[in-house]
């Protein structure tokens, strides 16, 4: 079978990760791709993660490039390229100098793999999906934005630690957009089955919630030279492999929505069937008051956000 290729723009330290992470499933050949200012470095980040290949037994190409020339054809284009901010920020105030990276790489996207399926992973997230989508005009369904199975991923962090119980057995979905107007489902989140309001008190979870809500600027706040990286990117690396693998996940992604959750338009995070293709099915959950306020609240910041594009 062809092995899929992926393309990561952007080798950062989301984009470098999520090679790794990609690499280490052996999801694909890989292309790590960066600005021409960034040199040589690219290709000496891809270098050595090859070089690691084989004491973690990995077979697949990786590459280090500066030359869209080197990701023609390719299957998946993971978009991390961007600033990210730092204490202080907020992801919206990334704005005006992502839009302006992500539509020129959406550019180079378009002409070079315009069959691919292209999982955004800048900042702000929504809008960046938005922008990759106006500029590539590629099919809805093959440009998706990764905040919710970071934003979950959290979440279940958190539960599994208060609880002392598996990572694996903690199930959570999430709606909104990737900021601060997010909006975990208390009442699809689970833990082998059993509700989570069965086990861990409600002042509690609030409290939870909440510090999945800030997870982002948590992460800022210690590094204090950037964002968070590892959880990221194993979030897109597992988009990734839903995708080449036609595995079919439901899991919380930011998808363009239109009449869904009617919408009218924008990209929001919401429970998706990803596989090959990209998204194959929108699900719609019927919500509860304080949820479709909640979720209303959170499109409309994201709207506000793409009215400034
Ligand atoms: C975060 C950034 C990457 O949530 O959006 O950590």
């Amino acid at each position: 079978m062809k092995r899929a290729k992926i393309t990561i723009v952007g080798a950062g330290n989301v984009g470098a990760t999520t090679a790794n992470w990609c690499a280490a499933r052996e999801l694909g050949d890989i292309v790590l791709l960066d600005i021409p200012e960034a040199g040589s470095m690219p290709h000496g980040k891809a270098l050595d993660l090859l070089e690691a290949s084989p004491i973690a037994a990995f077979d697949v190409s990786i590459v280090g490039t500066t030359d869209y020339a080197d990701t023609v054809g390719s299957d998946v284009v993971v978009v991390t390229a961007g600033v990210a901010r730092k204490p202080g920020m907020s992801r919206d105030d990334l704005l005006a100098t992502n839009s302006r990276i992500v539509g020129s790489v959406a550019e180079h996207i378009r002409d070079t793999s315009p069959n691919a399926v292209v999982i955004v992973v800048s900042n702000p997230l929504d809008a960046m999906a938005q922008r990759v989508l106006d500029v590539t005009k590629f099919p809805k369904e093959r440009v998706i934005g990764q905040a919710g199975v970071l934003d979950t991923a959290r979440f279940r962090a958190f539960v599994a630690a208060e609880l002392g119980v598996s990572v694996k057995d903690v199930i959570a979905m999430l709606l909104g957009g990737h900021g601060d107007t997010m909006v975990p489902l208390l009442s699809c989140a689970s833990v082998g089955g059993i509700p989570v309001t069965q086990l861990i008190e409600r002042s509690r979870l609030d409290e939870i919630v909440k510090r999945t809500r800030d997870g982002g600027a948590e992460i800022v706040s210690l590094l204090k030279t950037g964002s968070a990286y590892y959880a990221p990117a194993a979030a897109a690396a597992q988009m990734v492999e839903a995708v080449v693998r036609d595995s079919r996940r439901l899991i919380p992604c930011a998808a363009y929505c239109d009449k869904e959750y009617n919408v009218g338009g924008y990209f929001v995070g919401v429970p998706v069937v990803l596989g090959n293709g990209g998204v194959q099915k929108i699900i719609e959950l019927s919500l509860d008051d304080n949820e479709a306020a909640a979720f209303r609240k959170s499109v409309d910041a994201v709207k506000e956000l793409v009215g400034k594009l």
